[in-house]
């Protein structure tokens, strides 16, 4: 009894819900057969459909129209080349379930083909302008045996998806009538070029026969790379589907009253989104493609941007140049550019990218995704493959994500000012040696108002150098947005505050003249060490951004990597890789750590710091002045390597120190080159001063300690001088080395470099190149001069300024920054 009752209930359930979804379907739209001289209209009038004759021709064909316009606008057309003569079609069912048109003795003219087996075939016309041939026992009535949506003619109505299905062998393309009297096509397409092995980022093309004559560009996440249009309008809203097999672009009229299509036109070679005026019983363009000079495929040619507001429109990309000078010059573009500095696969590594903003992105036929790789991962792709010419985010929504690589020569890019994306060209090093000659920037002189007696710091000014660059006249206009490949991500504060548990104590490194450093550990797994610079900073926000990414471009294996920064309201974050072996200080200075680094290992740490700083000085894009090179700024990797840290800070963030701050003198005392410390006077040679102490305390295990009068001057400079002049150098060698294994070779090799680079007078000082020679070789060493120091001290009019800063920090603490470990 119960169940009988349950099954007449899911009966009657069953029922209720085949009705409801049958009802919404079933209209006056439905039909069996009509011939020429009947239509059929939708269930609310939007659309009809029957015989019709185009233009001034005669023939017959099966169209559908909208039914409300009285100017006849045909938006399907079933028998598009083949058109019946007479008044004799007839469009029907067959028996094998395909709606068919047959014109006089049932001859066949045009015929759907499904190959489903169907007990009820029935058609329908619905009101978005859907033809569909369904199975009337079917309960799902979306469950289509055949759409016209899925063979479009020359029109895009709201609803149709426009793209590619593979597993149905789907390409739903527009194809434009030849003239008014023909809906045949001609040669003027419009769709998706997509293949699962090769386009993988599909884009649509309009294309004349096979001819390129407009691309829309990729889907990028918000809209179609080359369709800046597509943003959210009254009109209608869009979107894109890519997955499995299936791609499309969609869109669908917000309001059911305005009258919107889209259609490609062979006359004018555009396609062209109308809107019915009723008012004036016309359809108005309501924007074309393509709508510039611009948007002509490749106009420029290869490896060119062209800028709609430029005159001429077209320029070579930086570190490009036109192929033909004679052509470009006049005007003919099509032969586009080519590299100054053509790409060297054999030392790749040395490759580099150029970050171009505002850009629809090049043709992606010849392009590879990965849309679960991030745009590190991208450049590393890119890096690895000779033929990779350029990387970007498929997706540029948030923080941007996936990875696209181009292969080849990169077309029809142009610019847009607002809504374009950012593209990273690779470029040969000379190409990016060359850019970096225009932003070498020397910071030259700081004063130490305490020498005056004026305690703090100064920072006197930055001093642009423009070194000598060979090139022409090379003007930035054309790429106004441009900027050099950074890749340096931005953390959000929330990553980085549950990254260190919200900033927690247990977190908590250290802290120095900037602020505290923690350690922590991002979602991925990678531990970090958070420096949070306390400065108020006078400079914009955008400023201090392109600061930190200045210090970003500093990469070397001898240098502590920033992989981020967070500037973020008040917080203004740097995201360092995590040293989990500490400071070089608490290994040389420290007793039973000390044995742990043995003559060869502590050889090979002064030969890395010496490369890192030449790196500094000479080798990087910026020249950057470490201003306090010391034991504790000197980090250790898993293998002991060293890396040197807070280079480039003392130039961002050294000038803006708050008042209570400005206490805090740059550089650490024991460290500082004499002109430094006594005059103020800054430069590369103050720190090869720094250096050559931070030497004798790698190979002796002692401190510097300060330049002080009660120290007599001997501190460890004068005692390593002392025992060099007595041929006995070998004796500051740290006690338990001189037992253990070592290199004495080595060992006074070392020290006579240490003690000509903390030479009295700068120039008498090595560069560090010279200084990384040395220590790499056997040849004969310039006699150092008596380390001068104390002579100047003597004469320093018995200022005791000095020992102030001194007293105040006695732990050797840096005066400015503190190390991330
Ligand atoms: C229809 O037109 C075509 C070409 O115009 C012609 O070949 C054919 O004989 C015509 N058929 C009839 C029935 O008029
Ligand atoms: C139809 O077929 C019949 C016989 O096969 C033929 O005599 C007649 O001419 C055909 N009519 C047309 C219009 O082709
Ligand atoms: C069905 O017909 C269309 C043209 O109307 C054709 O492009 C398509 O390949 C056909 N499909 C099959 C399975 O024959
Ligand atoms: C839809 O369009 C009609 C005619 O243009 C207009 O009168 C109406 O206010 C619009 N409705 C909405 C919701 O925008
Ligand atoms: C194509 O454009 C021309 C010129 O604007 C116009 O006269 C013609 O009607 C258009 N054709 C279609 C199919 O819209
Ligand atoms: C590539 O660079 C290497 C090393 O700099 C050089 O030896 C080689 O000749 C270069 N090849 C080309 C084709 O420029
Ligand atoms: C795409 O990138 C992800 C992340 O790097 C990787 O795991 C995956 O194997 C890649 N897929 C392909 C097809 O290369």
């Amino acid at each position: 009894m119960a169940s009988f009752g349950f099954m007449l209930m899911v009966v009657v359930v069953f029922l209720f819900l085949f009705q409801s979804v049958f009802s919404a379907v079933y209209s006056v739209g439905s039909f069996q057969s009509i011939g020429d001289g009947n239509t059929i209209v939708s269930k609310e009038g939007s659309f009809e459909l029957g015989f019709f004759s185009p233009g001034n021709a005669n023939s017959r064909y099966v169209g559908i129209w909208y039914r409300n316009i009285r100017v006849r606008t045909v938006v399907w057309v079933a028998n598009r080349c083949n058109p019946i003569n007479d008044s004799s079609g007839l469009l029907t069912i067959n028996s094998a379930g395909n709606l068919v048109l047959l014109s006089h003795n049932n001859s066949l003219v045009w015929s759907t083909n499904s190959s489903e087996q169907t007990k009820k075939p029935i058609v329908q016309l619905l009101d978005s302008g859907n033809l569909i041939l369904r199975d009337e026992e079917d309960g799902n009535a979306e469950n289509y045996l055949w759409q016209s949506f899925d063979y479009p003619s020359d029109t895009f109505l709201a609803g149709m998806k426009f793209g590619w299905h593979s597993r149905k062998g789907l390409n739903q393309r527009l194809s434009a009538w030849k003239n008014w009297n023909d809906p045949c096509p001609r040669d003027l397409t419009f769709g998706f070029e997509f293949d699962p092995q090769l386009h993988t980022y599909p884009e649509a093309f309009i294309l004349k026969g096979t001819t390129k004559l407009y691309r829309t560009g990729p889907w990028n996440g918000l809209r179609l790379s080359g369709a800046p249009e597509l943003m959210p309008n009254p009109l209608y809203d869009f979107n894109f589907v890519d997955n499995d097999g299936e791609v499309y672009y969609v869109y669908n009229l917000k309001n059911k009253s305005v009258i919107s299509r889209i259609v490609l036109n062979q006359t004018t070679s555009s396609r062209d989104r109308l809107i019915w005026i009723d008012a004036e019983q016309t359809w108005r363009t309501y924007s074309s493609l393509p709508r510039d000079e611009c948007d002509k495929y490749a106009v420029c040619g290869a490896n060119a941007n062209c800028m709609i507001n430029d005159n001429p429109i077209c320029q070579c990309l930086k570190g490009f140049k036109p192929k033909s000078q004679e052509k470009w010059n006049s005007m003919d573009w099509s032969d586009g550019c080519v590299r100054n500095y053509p790409l060297n696969c054999t030392v790749k590594h040395e490759d580099g990218f150029i970050k171009f903003l505002s850009l629809k992105v090049p043709d992606t036929s010849h392009s590879w995704i990965n849309k679960s790789m991030d745009l590190n991962e991208c450049r590393v792709k890119c890096l690895s493959d000779c033929s990779c010419m350029a990387y970007t985010n498929t997706d540029i929504r948030g923080q941007g994500s996936g990875c696209v690589i181009w292969f080849g020569d990169l077309l029809d890019i142009r610019n847009f000012p607002n809504e374009g994306q950012d593209l990273f060209i690779r470029m040969s090093h000379l190409e990016l040696g060359k850019a970096d000659s225009k932003r070498r920037v020397v910071i030259v002189l700081a004063v130490i108002g305490s020498v005056f007696g004026v305690f703090g710091v100064l920072l006197l000014g930055y001093c642009i150098c423009r070194r000598r660059s060979n090139d022409r006249n090379e003007t930035l206009s054309q790429n106004e947005g441009e900027e050099e490949d950074l890749e340096l991500p931005l953390f959000n504060l929330s990553t980085i505050a549950a990254a260190t548990e919200n900033f927690s104590l247990y977190n908590k490194l250290g802290e120095g003249g900037f602020g505290p450093v923690y350690r922590g550990k991002l979602e991925d797994g990678q531990e970090i060490a958070v420096k949070r610079l306390s400065i108020s900073s006078g400079q914009g926000i955008k400023e201090l951004k392109n600061e930190v990414k200045l210090i970003a471009k500093l990469q070397h294996r001898n240098l502590v990597k920033l992989i981020g920064s967070c500037i973020q309201e008040e917080e203004k974050l740097l995201v360092y890789e995590y040293m989990p072996n500490k400071s070089l200080d608490s290994f040389i200075f420290d007793k039973k750590q000390g044995k742990l680094l043995e003559w060869s290992k502590r050889f090979q740490i002064i030969c890395g710091i010496a490369r890192g700083l030449q790196y500094l000085h000479q080798d990087s894009r910026l020249r950057v002045i470490h201003r306090d090179l010391k034991a504790s700024n000197v980090l250790l990797d898993n293998e002991m390597n060293p890396k040197i840290s807070d280079f480039g800070l003392a130039r961002t963030f050294g000038g803006d120190q708050t008042e209570e701050k400005t206490s805090r003198v740059i550089g650490t005392y024991g460290y500082m080159a004499p002109e430094y410390a006594l005059d103020g006077l800054f430069s590369i040679k103050s720190d090869v001063f720094s250096f050559g102490i931070l030497v004798l305390e790698i190979v002796s295990g002692k401190k510097s300690r300060g330049f002080l009068p009660e120290n007599h001057g001997l501190a460890l400079i004068g005692q390593a001088w002392k025992l060099h002049k007595e041929d006995s150098a070998f004796e500051l060698l740290d006690k338990h080395l001189r037992e253990s294994d070592n290199n004495p070779k080595q060992v006074l090799r070392c020290i006579h470099v240490g003690l000509l680079c903390v030479q009295q007078s700068p120039v008498d000082r090595p560069d560090m190149s010279s200084v990384v020679v040395m220590l790499g070789s056997e040849s004969e060493l310039a006699q150092p001069k008596p380390p001068g120091y104390f002579t100047k001290m003597d004469s320093a009019k018995g200022d005791n300024s000095l020992i102030k800063p001194e007293s105040s920090s006695t732990n050797d603490m840096s005066i400015s920054l503190l190390e991330a470990r």
